[in-house]
């Protein structure tokens, strides 16, 4: 198979997590002859620095030439008081509006080598597989918003379209798993809360296989440690979604190992870890590399129909893991930690010993 990818490294760990990525994806296409052509352009705060444009068209261009998009992560201090139309940040969601990714997908599942990495009980933990579906082009993030010096308005909209085609897309995806849906929303206090669960309500009748649950954001962000195992499928829309998601990410140890992936419906697909650019480590090449190579796992799933190989990625993960390789992030005390490299290193060395590093 030959495919395009569009590697947008970004800022801060953004590149070291995306060059581990894109070694182990070389690795695959050597073990299963594929070939993959990889394409490099600018996002976030280097993209500013270079094109004063946080997504330069250069960089819209190459993603609508090529099959997939592999992203790092985007932001950091230099540009944190930049003006908004200047952010990094905006350079991510802009990317996710143009390629209409409504459906950000943020797999949870803990692995049992990784138990001990999480400040949560083992039982509560060790049976945990849960799918975050986020709304990933409305919302908070993209509606009407104003500035003077004394007030600020960042407006909430949800059109019924948005929110069918997403809760459709959660309920197609708890179909394929344990039949489980939790739609989670603020339904006693917000209008669009209300919208979103009456679509849920009409939905259901289509999908009477899949048990549905409403849950209230605030008692879920409390469920989701207390016993995350309950739950299967999480729809929700975009600002819950990215809150719960980063608190799922104690379930696992580490925020460094979730994945995720932005897709609009056909194969096409933006996949990055959904953790950001981690600015005091940047540069040290101690990141954990996990998320973005689980997230290339992804890709080669979801965007390439490569099943197998997306296994063989995850497999090797898992065995990393198992034989005790941890970065700093996830190394239980009294354990030496490994570099973004060396982890990297073993990933490749259980996909194909073979594979040489240039
Ligand atoms: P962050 O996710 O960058 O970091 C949170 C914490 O997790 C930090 O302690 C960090 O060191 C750690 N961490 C994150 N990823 C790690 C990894 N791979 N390995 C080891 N440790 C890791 O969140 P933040 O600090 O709130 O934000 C920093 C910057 O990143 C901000 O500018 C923010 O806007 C941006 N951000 C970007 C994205 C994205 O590009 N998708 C996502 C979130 C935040
Ligand atoms: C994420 C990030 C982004 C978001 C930011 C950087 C715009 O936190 O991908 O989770 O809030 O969606
Ligand atoms: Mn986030």
């Amino acid at each position: 198979m030959e495919k395009k990818i569009t590697v947008l490294p970004g800022d801060g760990i953004g590149p070291e997590v995306v060059t581990a990525a894109v070694e182990v994806l070389q690795a695959i296409a050597k073990k299963y002859n594929h070939i993959f052509h990889f394409a490099y352009g600018a996002i976030g705060g280097t993209a500013i620095d270079q094109f004063s444009d946080p997504l330069p068209q250069q960089t819209i261009d190459l993603g609508e030439e090529s099959d997939a998009i592999l992203l790092g992560a985007v932001g950091g201090p230099k540009w944190d008081n930049n003006p908004s139309e200047l952010r990094p940040e905006l350079g991510l969601l802009r990317i996710r509006k143009h390629f209409d990714l409504f459906s950000n997908l943020r797999p949870v599942q803990a692995i049992p080598s990784m138990l001990k990495s999480s400040p949560l009980k083992e039982d509560i933990v060790k049976n945990v597989d849960l799918l975050i579906v986020r709304e990933l082009t409305g919302g908070l993030y993209f509606g009407e918003r104003h500035r003077t010096h004394d007030e600020a308005l960042d407006s909430l909209t949800y059109t019924r379209p948005e929110i069918e085609r997403i809760v459709d897309n959660a309920f197609k995806l708890a179909r394929l798993r344990r039949k489980k849906l939790t739609s989670v929303d603020k339904a006693n206090v917000l209008d669009t809360s209300r919208l979103w669960r009456e679509i849920v309500e009409e939905k259901k009748a289509s999908y009477p296989d899949v048990e549905v649950e409403h849950s209230l954001v605030d008692s879920t962000a409390m469920k989701l440690i207390t016993d995350p195992s309950s739950y299967d499928v999480i729809v929700t829309e975009n600002m819950f979604g990215d809150i719960l998601s980063d608190e799922a990410s104690v379930i696992t140890g580490s925020l460094g190992v979730l994945p995720s992936a932005s897709m609009r419906g056909d194969h096409f697909g933006l996949y990055e870890p959904v953790h950001g650019s981690a600015p005091e480590i940047a540069g040290k090449g101690i990141a954990n590399p996990a998320a973005t190579i689980l997230s290339a796992a992804m890709l080669l799933n979801y965007s390439f129909e490569l099943a197998e190989e997306a296994k063989a990625i995850e497999k090797a993960v898992a065995a990393v893991f198992e034989k005790g390789y941890f970065t700093g992030d996830m190394a239980p005390k009294g354990t030496t930690a490994l570099s973004t490299n060396d982890w990297t290193e073993k990933v490749i060395a259980e996909i194909d010993a073979s594979f040489v590093r240039e």
